[in-house]
């Protein structure tokens, strides 16, 4: 098969799909792999290398979606590269297809295959823990007075109060966060849901300035935070949230909402994806920042991790072929967003309120 790697188009975007070592592998395995030149570059690794690795260097990513079968990225299909989508191909890259209705469309209009992979990790996004602690730092650094924050320095110095962050969501993203936040020494007041999580975190950072609480009490703190940060996973049919927009009038003006899952109508109902181009905007006189590619902004550790990741289902896709590799896959089938013209991934399907069919029906149906 041809698997193509184009460079990333969205801003801030470093990632690379796809290392020289895994190229070399696709290769002796009698794949082509085709990258496009500089693809690599923000990673640390130099057209030679993959050139080396026996790929082919191509310049354009225009020439990458013509040539290849199999593309693989980091992001979302950006507009700038809808006219270089064809029938044939099979996408695999972080879809996030609820939030982004126009790609969905193009998709199905092409009628191309498109697997999202970021449903398709079976331990977790190997670059979740990354977000949290990158978005933690970055956080700290929206607490300092010229950024329009409280001027607290996140530490006690001469009796004055520190900061004060609140994580919200302890999964992989919030133990990044706290992982930052709790080894610089900041005090720590962290969410969850789930009593198991909870304990988790209790017990693993049971000597540092962490209290742990019931999301029930989060009313209780929001006043008194210096920075908060969601880190909770939102299921995209709910059209509640944690926090409403009235509840940022509760809020100090100088606090800052570091809303690290970013999911639409998600945890924070003013929240709105950004990039790292222009991370942060006001609402309702509150900073939001909002980056969706947080990890982003540390490629060269991003990558390494992203493209072992991926590279086992690269290897299944490229051998079997999109459909078989998900009927042998049942993570890799859980991320089948779009084939022929039919919208299969559900969480679109119910989110933007139009027809989808079931994983499970529609490879049924396929193979027979
Ligand atoms: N901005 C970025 O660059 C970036 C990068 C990676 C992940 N993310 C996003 O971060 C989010 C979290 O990812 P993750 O891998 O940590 O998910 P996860 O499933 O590992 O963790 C989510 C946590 O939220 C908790 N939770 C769920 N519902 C809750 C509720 N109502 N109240 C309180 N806690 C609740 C869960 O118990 C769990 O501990 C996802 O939306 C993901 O897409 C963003």
């Amino acid at each position: 098969m041809k698997i193509g790697v184009p460079k990333e188009v969205k801003p801030g975007e470093g990632r690379v799909a796809m290392l020289p070592v895994q190229a070399a592998d696709l290769v002796e395995a009698r794949h082509e792999v085709l990258v496009q030149s500089t693809a690599g570059s923000a990673s640390s690794v130099s057209d030679q290398d993959y050139a080396n690795a026996g790929a082919q260097m191509m310049a354009s990513g225009q020439e990458i979606y013509a040539a290849a079968d199999l593309i693989i990225k980091v992001k979302e299909i950006m507009p700038t590269e809808y006219d270089f989508l064809r029938p044939e191909h099979v996408i695999f890259t972080n879809v996030h297809g609820a939030a982004n209705r126009e790609q969905i469309d193009k998709m199905l209009e092409v009628g191309l295959t498109a697997i999202a992979a970021e449903e398709t990790h079976q331990y977790g996004s190997p670059n979740s823990a990354l977000a949290g602690e990158v978005g933690a730092f970055e956080g700290l650094r929206l607490v300092f007075a010229p950024h329009g924050g409280s001027g607290r320095h996140f530490l006690n110095h001469y009796g004055a109060p520190a900061a004060e962050a609140l994580v919200i969501g302890l999964g992989g993203v919030g133990q990044g966060a706290l992982r930052t936040l709790l080894k610089l020494g900041v005090s720590v007041k962290a969410f969850d849901i789930d009593v198991g999580a909870r304990r988790r975190t209790l017990m693993q950072w049971e000597d540092s300035p962490l209290q742990v609480f019931d999301i029930s009490e989060l009313g209780d703190h929001l006043a008194s935070a210096d920075v908060i940060y969601n880190c909770v996973l939102w299921p995209k049919d709910r059209d509640d949230h944690l926090i409403f927009r009235k509840d940022l009038a509760k809020l100090s003006r100088t606090s800052v909402l570091v809303d690290i899952s970013c999911d639409p109508a998600g945890a924070i109902e003013t929240s709105r994806a950004t990039t790292w181009d222009e991370p942060v905007y006001v609402e309702e006189g509150i900073r939001h920042f909002c980056v969706d590619n947080i990890p982003g902004a540390v490629p060269v550790t991003a990558s390494a991790g992203y493209a072992r990741d991926l590279f086992d289902n690269i290897k299944l896709i490229a051998e079997l072929g999109a459909l078989d590799a998900c009927r042998q896959n049942d993570y890799l089938a859980k991320g089948l967003t779009c084939c022929a013209g039919e919208l299969i991934l559900a969480e679109a399907g119910r989110f933007q309120n139009r027809p989808y069919t079931p994983v499970e029906e529609f490879l049924k149906r396929a193979s027979a």
